[in-house]
Parts: C-alpha cells; sequence; structure tokens
C-alpha cells in the first residue's frame, strides 16, 4: 500500500492539533499563571513524543511488514524538529526576551539546559538533510548513519527532561523507558539479524524466500481482462489486466509475487506463471511482461493470439520471492534477461512508498534492443536517490553503447557494489546465470543464506527436463495407490499428523489439509510449481493439472494436493 496525499495530509494535520491548541489558548489567554513557562513545556514534550514516534516507525513497520509505514518517518521527524525549535524560540524569545547573552549565560549556569542545547543542535544536520537532493548528494548509506544521530537526540531530550523534574520524576522515567525499548530492539535486531546496517544480520532471505510473509494475501481465481498491451523489447511485450466488466481489483500482492494463467491452446488447458510487474501500491490493474519464447506454447500463445478485451483464467498471487522493504535496510538485485520483472516490482514498489534504503541493480541483456523497461529504468534512477543501476550487455554487438559490456562477473560486482558480502540480495534469471552467480556470490563472501533465487524454469520444466521428457498436461487424471477406484464418499487421511475428515464441497487435499490444520507447503496453487507435491498412500484422486509431475514422481505416488480431489477414502503422507 503506497499512502496517499489524503493519507499524509490527515496524519500532517493531526501533527500540526496539539501546537494549534497551544497558540489559540495562548491567543485567549488561557495558559495560566506561567504562559511561556507552560508554552515551554508543552513544545518540549511534543519534541519528545514526536522524536519517540520517528524511533518507533522503523521497528512497527518491520514488525507488521507494513513498509509504507516508512514514508510517514521523514514528517514525524519533521515535526519534532519543528516543535524544538519552537521550544527553543519561546525560551529565547520570550523567557530570555531575545538576548543572547542571557541564553548563554543561563544554558551555561544550568547543564540541563546545555544537554536540551545539544539535542537541538544534533537536530539541526538531521532537518538540513531530509530532502531527495541532500539523500542524493550523501548516499543513502551515509544519510542512514548520520540519520542515527536521532537516538541520541532523543536521549539528549530524555536526560534534559530528566534533569530539570524536580519532584516527580515518573514522566521523564517513562519517556526513557520507551526510548530504552525502542533502542533495546534495534540493538537486539542487530545481534540476532532483524536487520539493521550493513554488518548486522538482516533478514535472511531464505526466511524471505522461504516462509510465506504474515501478511500473505488471499489467493483469489477468476478470470480477468486484458486492458492493454505494451511493447517492451522486439520479443518482450507487457499485458495490463484488469478486473471483468468494472468490478473492483480482486487480489492484492505483494511486490515480487507472481499469477498463474491458465491458457487454452489447441484445445488443451496450459498453466504458466508469470510474475506480476506492476507493484502492489498500483491498484486496480497489474501487469505481467512476458518474453516470447521461439518455440513457447504459452508465451508464443500470449503475444500471437492475445488481445486487448481476451479474458483470461488467472489465479494469484503466489510466490515467496517477495521483498517490501522491511526486511533489510538495503538490497541488491541481479536481474538477466526477463528475470529482471519480479526486482522490477520490487523497485517500483519500493520507490512507490519512500522507501530510502540502498538499491543497487545489476541487470544484465543481451544487446542494447533487449533492455526490458529501459526508459522507465533510466528515469527512476535520476529520481531516486538510493538506486543505482549498472546495465551490462552481454553480447557485443551495439556500437553506441557506452555502459559495461559483458556477463556479470566477480569484478564487475565487486567494482559497482563493494560492500555485497554484507548485502541482501535477489537473483532472477536463466538458470544457468544464476548457477555461476551463487558460485561467484559465495566466492564474494556472500553466505548462501543471504541469496534469494527466483527461478522461471522450477518445477514443470526442470523436472521433464532432468527426467527426459516434456509433459502434457493431462487433465482429469485419475492417480491411484491401489487397484480400482471403489466409489464411496469422499474423504481424506492425513497420515503422519494423524488427522482426517470427510471432503466437502469439491475440496482439493490442500485446502482439506488447511482446513483440519495439517501444514503442507504451497506456491502457485495451480499445479505449475510441484511445492505441494506429497506421497498418496492408498485411495484415489484426480488432478486438474498434473504438469509439475515428472515420470519419477508418478512412480513414486506423488499428487499435487492444490489439485487433487479425493473419489474415495484417500490417505496422503501428510
Ligand atoms: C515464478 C515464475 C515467474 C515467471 N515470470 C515470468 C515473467 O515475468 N515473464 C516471462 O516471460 N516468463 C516468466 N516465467 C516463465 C513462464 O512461466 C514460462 O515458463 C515462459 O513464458 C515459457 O513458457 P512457454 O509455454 O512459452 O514455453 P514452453 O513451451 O514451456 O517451453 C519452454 C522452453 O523450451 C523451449 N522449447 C519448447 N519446445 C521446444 C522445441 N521443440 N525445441 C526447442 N526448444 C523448445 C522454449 O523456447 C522455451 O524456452 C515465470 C516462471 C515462473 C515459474
Ligand atoms: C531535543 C531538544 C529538546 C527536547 C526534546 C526538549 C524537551 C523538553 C521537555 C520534555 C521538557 C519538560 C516539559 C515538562 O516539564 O512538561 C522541557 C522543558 C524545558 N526545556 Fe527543553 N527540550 C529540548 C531542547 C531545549 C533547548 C535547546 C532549550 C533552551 C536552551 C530548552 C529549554 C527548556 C526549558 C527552559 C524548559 C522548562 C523547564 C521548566 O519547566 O522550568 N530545551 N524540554
Ligand atoms: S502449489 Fe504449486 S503445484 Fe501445487
Amino acid at each position: 500500500m503506497k499512502p496517499s496525499r489524503f493519507l499524509k495530509a490527515t496524519v500532517l494535520v493531526n501533527c500540526a492539533v496539539p501546537v494549534a491548541l497551544l497558540g489559540w489558548d495562548a491567543y485567549h489567554g488561557q495558559l495560566g499563571a506561567n504562559p511561556v513557562n507552560f508554552a515551554i513545556r508543552t513544545t518540549g514534550i511534543l519534541t519528545l513524543i514526536f522524536l519517540l514516534l520517528t524511533l518507533a516507525i522503523t521497528p512497527v513497520s518491520r514488525l507488521t511488514r507494513q513498509g509504507w509505514l516508512g514514508s510517514f518517518r521523514r514528517m514525524l521527524g519533521l515535526c519534532a524538529f519543528f516543535h524544538g525549535s519552537l521550544h527553543f524560540a519561546i525560551f529565547f524569545g520570550l523567557d530570555r526576551a531575545g538576548s543572547v547573552e542571557d541564553t548563554l549565560s543561563e544554558t551555561v549556569k544550568r547543564p540541563y539546559l546545555l544537554v536540551g542545547m545539544a539535542g537541538l543542535a544534533l537536530m539541526v544536520p538531521l532537518a538540513a538533510t531530509s530532502t531527495d537532493g541532500m539523500i542524493r548528494r550523501l548516499g543513502g548509506r551515509n544519510w542512514k548513519r548520520l540519520h542515527r544521530l536521532v537516538y541520541l537526540v532523543a536521549i539528549a531530550g530524555a536526560v534534559h527532561y530528566y534533569m530539570l523534574v524536580k519532584a516527580d520524576t515518573s514522566q521523564p522515567i517513562a519517556f526513557a523507558g520507551v526510548l530504552g525499548v525502542l533502542l533495546g530492539y534495534r540493538v537486539v535486531a542487530y545481534f540476532v539479524g532483524l536487520g539493521l546496517d550493513a554488518r548486522i544480520a538482516r533478514t535472511s532471505p531464505a526466511r524471505v524466500a522461504g516462509a510465506r510473509p504474515a501478511a500473505a494475501p488471499r489467493f483469489w481465481k477468476g478470470q480477468l481482462t486484458v486492458a492493454s498491451i505494451f511493447d517492451e523489447t522486439p520479443d518482450v511485450r507487457t499485458f495490463r489486466l484488469v478486473a471483468v466488466e468494472g468490478s473492483d481489483f480482486p487480489f492484492e500482492h505483494l511486490p515480487g509475487q507472481y499469477l498463474n494463467v491458465s491458457l487454452p491452446v489447441e484445445g488443451e488447458r496450459v498453466g504458466r506463471s508469470y510474475t506480476i510487474a506492476s507493484p502492489p501500491t498500483r491498484g486496480g490493474s497489474c501487469e505481467i511482461t512476458v518474453k516470447r519464447e521461439e518455440h513457447g506454447v504459452a508465451s508464443r500463445y500470449l503475444h500471437d493470439v492475445v488481445r486487448e478485451g481476451t479474458l483470461l483464467d488467472v489465479s494469484a498471487p503466489a510466490g515467496r520471492f517477495t521483498f517490501t522493504g522491511a526486511e533489510a535496510d538495503s538490497i541488491v538485485l541481479i536481474a538477466g534477461g526477463v528475470g529482471i520483472t519480479p526486482l522490477m516490482a520490487k523497485i517500483r514498489y519500493l520507490i512507490d512508498i519512500g522507501w530510502t534504503g540502498d538499491i543497487d541493480l545489476i541487470f544484465s541483456a543481451r544487446t542494447e534492443r533487449d533492455i526490458i523497461f529501459r526508459e522507465e529504468l533510466e528515469s527512476v534512477r535520476q529520481r531516486f536517490p538510493n538506486l543505482r543501476i549498472t546495465v551490462t550487455l552481454s553480447r557485443d554487438d551495439s556500437p553506441g553503447w557506452t555502459g559495461e559490456r559483458g556477463r556479470i562477473s566477480p569484478e564487475l560486482i565487486r567494482r559497482v557494489v563493494p560492500s555485497i558480502a554484507t548485502r541482501l540480495v535477489h537473483l532472477c534469471g536463466p538458470d544457468e546465470m544464476m548457477g555461476s552467480l551463487m558460485v561467484m556470490l559465495r566466492d564474494l563472501g556472500v553466505p548462501d543464506d543471504r541469496v534469494a533465487v527466483e527461478s522461471f524454469t522450477r518445477a514443470i520444466h526442470r523436472d521433464a527436463e532432468r527426467q527426459g521428457e516434456m509433459q502434457p498436461e493431462p487433465t482429469g487424471v485419475v492417480a491411484g495407490a491401489n487397484g480400482a477406484v471403489v466409489a464411496g464418499t469422499p474423504s481424506i487421511t492425513f497420515a503422519r499428523s494423524g488427522k482426517s475428515g470427510p471432503i466437502t464441497n469439491g475440496q482439493t487435499v490442500l485446502e482439506a489439509a488447511e482446513e483440519l490444520g495439517v501444514d503442507i507447503p504451497y506456491d502457485c496453487r495451480a499445479g505449475i510449481c510441484g511445492t505441494c507435491k506429497t506421497q498418496l498412500l492408498d485411495g484415489h484422486v484426480t488432478m486438474d493439472m498434473e504438469a509439475a509431475l515428472g515420470t519419477r514422481d508418478r512412480a513414486r505416488n506423488l499428487i499435487l494436493c492444490c489439485q487433487a480431489h479425493c473419489l474415495d477414502a484417500v490417505v496422503v503422507d501428510a
């Protein structure tokens, strides 16, 4: 979700309410016996509150995986600076009658004022570097380092408060307690790897790639209309999909997830997965960007047959190759060819939410003409200060090209991302490229569990190729672990979990498992990826799609739980 301008304006107006009320009361002479002191104290408290809110944004956005919250951090920090400056201005202008000498002598006399002054002084560079231009000039990492000063500012504020209170210290201690928790979170995150800076273990890509996000959007199946088609390169096209007949767009997704299409190619149903290349922040439609494979069944159909207005059978979203900005402070994205799509979804999303972390993209294309999203990448490179883009051409036949040439090499990576060993890396491209990149990254000191990979050729093709065959996609297949199908009431037993139950409303084995609380891993839910393969121990099932099963899988009686419907009393190994 990208916070709308309206939401941002609403938050800003709310932030201004306390000081507006203070002004109102001051105007009507309702600030009590010592109005100047009242105003100083009120603005002092507000400064501290806004400082703590600013500091709370990162942990809250990480814990709730709501990366978009980060776009309020700058606003809240500036509010803290505004109230701190006002606090000082009232002290200087009204309490000390605008006398520099008086202010200085008072400050030197009272240590709590010295501490307050130090806090305010530290806020100045933070406020001065809060613009996009300054982030660009300093570079994302330096900017972030500088902005850690905000912790010192908050500590100075809390100490200043504690020192000036004479009797009841409960309030300053309460503020210090909250600050302690926030600081504690950062320290814990540092050591247990929840993600802070480059040295800290950030959210492991193994977890990113291997665990379904807490707030995984709901799975949806139905039809979408192709609203428009754009040419990206000579053999890559983007298809914009919208809801049928102007109804609301039916699903949400996380940046990097994909959808499945089921296409009617020559009387057969062909299922394929395509990354949702558009970010979740652009609601109302989604886009897939498809490379036409010379002999490819689905990609040729999409390019050659599908036109604006075509209805597509879609299920979505699926996949764990996601990144929302809440998992780490920076990211390195490495793409080859059409593998740019999930990485582009992440870049688009991070830009939309105003993420301030560093993004390094290394993109390998064959020739200049094959650079997918070229214009967009050039334009966001200008606008997004923390995005560094390196494009390298693997085929040397673009004479006018002034950028990098050749395949992605350790030398290139070292040169453009010197700190790669400490970074989170997301990788997507042709299988051969990813294989060699994994080795390169290991040699460059990047632990395997810091690299998340998306393969476009997994499951179906890989399995089929490994087993020396390309499987057709039969429908209505009956898989059985014993002899003939015995008509009876369909039921399911999960042998390892010791749970069983009846099958209702044509549920799939996966749906039945979910209802009974049995954990079966899944991804596409469309019979494509093979993640939900499970052994059938007894009974018979029919599968709508089974392209992800190879001959060996079949010989071992594996079924795809997301596609399998029970015909009788079925027992599976889960
Ligand atoms: C999670 C995920 C996300 C994906 N996202 C995208 C995306 O964003 N964009 C995208 O373009 N693709 C994406 N893919 C790949 C996509 O799903 C398809 O695999 C791809 O479009 C090829 O499908 P196809 O039916 O056209 O090719 P297939 O018919 O499945 O053929 C596969 C390959 O074999 C070759 N081949 C087939 N038959 C022959 C033959 N007789 N002789 C020689 N070669 C042959 C084809 O050229 C092709 O390269 C994604 C895949 C996954 C798993
Ligand atoms: C980060 C910067 C600062 C923060 C967070 C801060 C915060 C606070 C807080 C929380 C209070 C107490 C409010 C109360 O009693 O309810 C306070 C009081 C006060 N602050 Fe600050 N302050 C800051 C900087 C300054 C500076 C720069 C000055 C002036 C040099 C200053 C002067 C005072 C004074 C005079 C009081 C009132 C003390 C009293 O009650 O007699 N503060 N401040
Ligand atoms: S979840 Fe992908 S095949 Fe079942």
